[in-house]
This record gives structure tokens, sequence and C-alpha cells, in this order.
């Protein structure tokens, strides 16, 4: 991701809609090693942003109350819920979605190891809250490589899932654990 964000180029957007009254400000995001200029109402949240402006849809808004989780995000490695945050507040930050988690190498986008584990172990069936789960649980990961089945629970706890009744979220944490644990055994 590294690399991805030194080639990441300026991208330009003017968001204008009609009824808005307050003044627009010029804001700088950076968001997936990309950083992009838009054209904003200062009252406009981080997820509308991202879904209408940026079309980043992966990140889902699933209530209206901030009780979900579906709309998390990582700022600066941090979950966050992207329905609560306004965007302008945010320019200093690097800020993640479910659509920068895959890894660019020379030979296409390499998923992450929670990608993989939630396809080979069924962690998503509607898959409305798989990105802000895998999101919360890539930063359980990056604070504790080897979490215990208590220790995944506890970390989403904020992350409704209305399907799989955890399980397989759970499996799928593991198996991304075990995945990662490989990866670098193979390394050397
Ligand atoms: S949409 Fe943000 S917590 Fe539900
Ligand atoms: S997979 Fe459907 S809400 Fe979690």
């Amino acid at each position: 991701m590294g690399e991805a964000k030194d080639r990441a180029e300026c991208q330009w957007h003017v968001s204008k809609r009609e009824g808005e009254s307050v003044n627009p400000e010029w804001v700088r995001l950076r968001i997936n090693g990309q950083l992009h200029e838009i054209e904003l109402q200062p009252n406009r949240l981080l997820i509308d942003v991202l879904r209408d402006d940026l079309r980043l849809t992966g990140t889902k808004r699933g209530c209206d109350d901030s009780s979900c989780g579906a709309c998390t995000v990582l700022v600066d490695d941090e979950p966050q819920m992207s329905c609560l945050m306004l965007a302008v507040s945010y320019q200093e930050a690097e800020i993640t979605t479910i659509e920068g988690v895959a890894a660019d190498t020379e030979s296409g986008q390499e998923l992450d190891a929670l990608q993989r584990g939630f396809a080979m172990e069924g962690g998503a069936q509607c898959g409305y809250c798989t990105p802000g789960v895998i999101l919360a649980a890539k930063y359980l990961l990056a604070q504790n490589p080897d979490p215990s089945e208590q220790e995944i629970r506890e970390a989403l706890s904020g992350n409704l899932c209305r399907c799989t009744g955890y399980s397989q979220i759970i499996a799928s944490v593991r198996k991304a654990v075990e995945l990662a644990r490989e990866r670098l055994s193979s390394r050397g």
C-alpha cells in the first residue's frame, strides 16, 4: 500500500447539490493513498462523501443511530464510524476504506488475509456488514496478531451482523491469522 500512496495522483472533484445553503469549501482528503480535492459543504458527513462523491460504496450505512458499525473506516489506522464524522475535520488524516484493503502488487491486486479468510470461511453472507467488520478486524490484528475468540468478539462488538450469528466471522478472522502466519513462514 505504501507504494500505492507514493504513486497516488491528486484527483479533483466538485460537489454541488441543489438546495445547499452553506458556502462550500475546498477540502483535501487522503483516501486509500490517493489525495482528493473536493468542494464540499462543511456539514457533509464522511460516509456521504465516500459513497456519493467518490463512489466508494463499499462503506455502508446501516442505521441512523451510530449503533451498527457498517460505516466503519480506518482513520490513521484506527476504526471510526464515518456516519459520525464531518469530512472537513479529517483533512490531515489517512483514511482507509474497504476498497483500500487489498494490496497493489506488480501483478495486480492481492487480497488481504482477512478478505481471503472471509471468502474461505463464509464470513460474508449478505455482505452488508462485511466491509466494516473487516476494517475493525484489521485494526485488531494490527494490535494483536493472534487474538482469542473472546478478544475477536470484543473487538467486533460494535459491528452488527444480522446473518452469520458471528461464528463464521470469528472463524474467518482465525483463518486470516493462519494465512498471515503461513505467509510469514513461507518468506523464511
Ligand atoms: S451507519 Fe454508522 S454506525 Fe450504523
Ligand atoms: S453478513 Fe449479512 S449482515 Fe453480516
